[in-house]
């Protein structure tokens, strides 16, 4: 199987799980689980879900028991881009090759299906099959913290408050951990505690997801103001348009890529200081790096 395939084969039974998991139900509020579903199977690369089961593949776990946890992790991160597009946040009218949710619905309903995609992500982790009690507790707890006050809303709250502000590039750096790193190294976590790798080696590969993680929001920027809107599915340079310190702001687009590029490099060291199953976690972190949307 070509990488191509293997992707396009995760990505596919991710999306008929998601699927199966937030049907269309006939009752008065339906249009909670329609804005939901717009915005959760309307396109969107499942690089996230994607990981988690590629890294539960690579320490020879279970695929049956990852998707579950691989299908929360995609709806906290669609929240998460319903709530960022929002015109209190970034302002976006454009995402995943479409009008993000708040175009397409009351801004309001927006801002409930985001709740729900949120709320609903534990509620499935908490009936996940195929794991025990402490996997399932164990998941919870990595994705309420990194989503939340140790990751992503965090960063969020930094990210919007650093807006038209003079920001350093270690501040940035944190920023972008916590933004953007937190749920890509959750899935990373995700995919080990499944598995169930050892401390020491779910420490090791925190180590590579946060250097990939980093990496990812840097080429976030660049593409931000290289790829089209129509290329990429969002609307293009909303960074520039809402005044953000980014990679590209602070550095260039030149010094970003090297940026990036070693950022990679160093992770991709630390994955061989494991011994894995698959080399897909490897072919998967320079694909993050080196994509063009
Ligand atoms: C975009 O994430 C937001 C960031 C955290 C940089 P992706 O580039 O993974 O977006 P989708 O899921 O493919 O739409
Ligand atoms: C997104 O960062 C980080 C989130 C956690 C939502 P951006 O605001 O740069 O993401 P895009 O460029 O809109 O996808
Ligand atoms: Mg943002
Ligand atoms: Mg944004
Ligand atoms: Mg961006």
């Amino acid at each position: 199987m070509t990488i191509d395939q293997f992707l396009k084969a995760k990505a596919l039974k991710v999306e008929e799980q998601l699927d199966k998991l937030l049907p269309l139900q006939q009752v008065p509020y339906k249009q909670l689980f329609e804005a939901a579903r717009y915005s959760l199977l309307g396109g969107g690369k499942r690089l996230r879900p994607i990981l988690t089961l590629a890294t539960c593949e690579a320490f020879g776990g279970d695929e049956k028991a990852a998707l579950v946890p691989a299908c929360a992790l995609e709806m906290v991160h669609t929240y998460s881009m319903i709530h960022d597009d929002l015109p209190c946040m970034d302002n976006d009218d454009f995402r995943r090759g479409k009008p993000s949710l708040h175009k397409a619905f009351p801004e309001s309903q927006a801002v409930l299906a985001g709740d729900y995609l949120l709320t609903y992500a534990f509620d499935i982790l908490s009936s996940a099959p195929h794991l025990t009690p402490q996997q399932i507790i164990n998941l919870i707890s990595t994705l309420a913290k990194k989503a939340g006050g140790e990751g992503m809303s965090a960063g969020q709250v930094m990210d919007i408050e650093a807006s038209n502000q003079k920001v350093s590039l270690e501040a940035l750096n944190h920023i972008h951990a916590y933004k953007t790193g937190a749920l890509i190294a959750t899935a990373v976590e995700f995919g080990a505690i499944v598995a169930g790798a050892t401390v020491e080696q779910r420490h090791t590969l925190t180590l590579f997801a946060n250097e990939v993680g980093l990496a990812f929001q840097i080429v976030d920027d660049i593409l931000d103001v290289t790829a089209g809107e129509q290329k990429r599915g969002q609307t293009a340079a909303s960074d520039v348009t809402n005044g953000k310190t980014t990679y590209v702001t602070l550095l260039g687009i030149e010094k970003s890529q090297e940026a990036s590029e070693k950022l990679l490099q160093s992770a991709l060291a630390k994955l061989d200081q494991l011994s894995l199953k698959t080399d897909h976690l490897a072919v998967i972190a320079r694909l993050l790096v080196h994509r063009h949307k």
